[in-house]
């Protein structure tokens, strides 16, 4: 029996979305721990393409779905991803998805407060996905949250939401110059949303218990990256929750001795959107090249994202803050062509050598990459299905993250497409 953490290493959109797809039909059960809609996962069935940004990557492998309490979730965005994949012929039933009735809900108030903070601070901003994570997760750490358990009972709803609404009315408009919301608007709109919801609400963490007690496979599925952690990341250009294999727990109700192996989900590259330091950052063509080829737009909001080469300073800090006992590494068709392929092995800091990576944003954005440099190939390598048949300087690259990260590469990705992968190692396999 295997309960298996995924996790994102680098700053998000590694191709969780994919590699969760593909590990699912080994599971019975899919859970998702924390963030909420800033997260866009894509899968590729058959050649259709599907985004999800609440609902488990599970759910098109026919698994049970959760929606853990570590969540943030919006329900109107909820309701229509349920709509969404209910027309492409999924089963979305309260069968199939369950939500934690200690969710927390993402409210008006809080995505016209991602947008103000955002506006407000133009100089210092954080490139946030602007739909409310952040305020949601304050809301919740300063206990002033409502939940799902919360939008069940209709009376104490409609009491926090006014509580709510005229504190959040008084910053919007006094601090920030911006429109109010109105309590009545959100009461009426939230009743509707709990009429359709209340079927899925439940206990995950007895729901999640009981399965592994039968001996049903558990998939956490994390969204966003490593370096994106609240409290690992490059703070202050983060989301607001923890991104690393420890919150599977938290986010769950799940105790920490249920996990059996963290697969960390690696781009062959780096990417990454929004505001914050990025030391293998490219601004040249190879850069452009690797953005054109990778397709390297926002599955959420449709940024550009930034590229550059594979960093294995922040592979090994994710190595030790996730326990990731392999890799998979994602995209490595898009490296197909490139003359030369760098690796940065370690950072330079004032003309010193660092091998871990800096805490202090000052010192971060200044170190300078130390590559190493490895041939590329020139062969297309999205129809490759086994490690054995893989360009010999393909094989190098791998290897070579391998020994620079101590740790093995049990999954490669070579397209899009559920079936364009090569697995060496299935965690679900023991
Ligand atoms: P996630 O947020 O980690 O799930 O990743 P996203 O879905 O935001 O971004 C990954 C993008 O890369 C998606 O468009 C995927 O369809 C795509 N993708 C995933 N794996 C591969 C791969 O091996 N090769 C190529 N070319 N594209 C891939
Ligand atoms: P997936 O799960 C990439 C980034 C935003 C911004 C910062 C804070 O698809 O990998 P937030 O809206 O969370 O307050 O934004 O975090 N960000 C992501 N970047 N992939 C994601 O999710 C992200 N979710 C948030 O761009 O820099
Ligand atoms: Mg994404």
């Amino acid at each position: 029996m295997a309960n298996i953490v995924i996790v994102g290493t680098q700053w998000g959109d590694e191709g969780k979305g994919k590699i969760v797809d593909l590990l699912a039909e080994y599971a019975d059960i899919v859970v998702r721990f924390q963030g909420g809609n800033n997260a866009g996962h894509t899968m590729v069935v058959d050649g259709e393409e599907f985004i999800s940004h609440l609902v488990p990557s599970g759910i098109l492998q026919g698994k049970t779905c959760v929606i853990g309490n570590g969540m943030v979730v919006d329900p109107e965005v909820l309701i229509s991803e349920i709509d969404y994949l209910i027309e492409k012929g999924i089963d979305v039933s309260p069968e199939r998805l369950k939500i934690s009735e200690k969710a927390h809900l993402i409210m008006p108030y809080h995505k016209k407060l991602d947008a103000a903070k955002e506006e407000a601070s133009r100089k210092q901003r954080i490139g946030t996905t602007g739909r409310g994570i952040g305020p949601c997760y304050e809301d919740k750490a300063s206990r002033r949250g409502i939940r799902f358990i919360g939008l069940l009972d209709a009376g104490g709803f409609a009491e926090k939401v006014r509580t709510a609404a005229e504190e959040k009315n008084f910053f919007l408009t006094q601090f920030y110059s911006s429109d109010a919301v109105s309590a009545d608007e959100i009461i009426s709109s939230y009743g509707g949303y709990r009429d359709r919801l209340a079927p899925y609400v439940t206990d995950i963490s007895v729901f999640i218990d009981r399965g592994v007690r039968e001996g049903r496979q558990v998939l956490f599925e994390g969204a966003q990256g490593t370096h994106l952690d609240i409290d690992h990341g490059t703070y202050p250009y983060v989301t607001s929750s923890n991104t690393v294999s420890g919150n599977a727990c938290c986010g769950t109700g799940m105790g920490p001795k249920q996990i059996t192996d963290v697969t960390g989900i690696a781009k062959a590259y780096t990417t990454r959107v929004g505001q914050g330091p990025f030391p293998t950052e490219l601004f040249d063509e190879t850069g452009e090249q690797i953005q054109k080829k990778g397709a390297e737009f926002g599955a959420t909001t449709g940024r550009r994202r930034r590229c550059g080469w594979i960093d294995t300073v922040i592979l090994r800090n994710a190595v030790r803050l996730n326990s990731l006992t392999g890799f998979a590494i994602t995209k490595l068709d898009v490296l197909g062509g490139l003359e030369e392929i760098k690796i940065c092995t370690a950072y330079k800091y004032q003309g010193k050598p660092i091998s871990e990576f800096p805490a202090d944003l000052n010192v971060l954005s200044r170190c300078e990459p130390v590559y190493e440099s490895l041939p590329g190939w020139r062969e297309d390598i999205s129809n490759i299905r086994r490690f054995e048949d893989l360009p010999e300087n393909t094989k190098n690259f791998l290897k070579r993250i391998e020994a620079l990260t101590e740790t093995p590469v049990d999954i490669v990705s070579v397209g899009p497409g559920r079936n364009e992968t090569i697995v060496m190692k299935n965690p679900f396999a023991g």
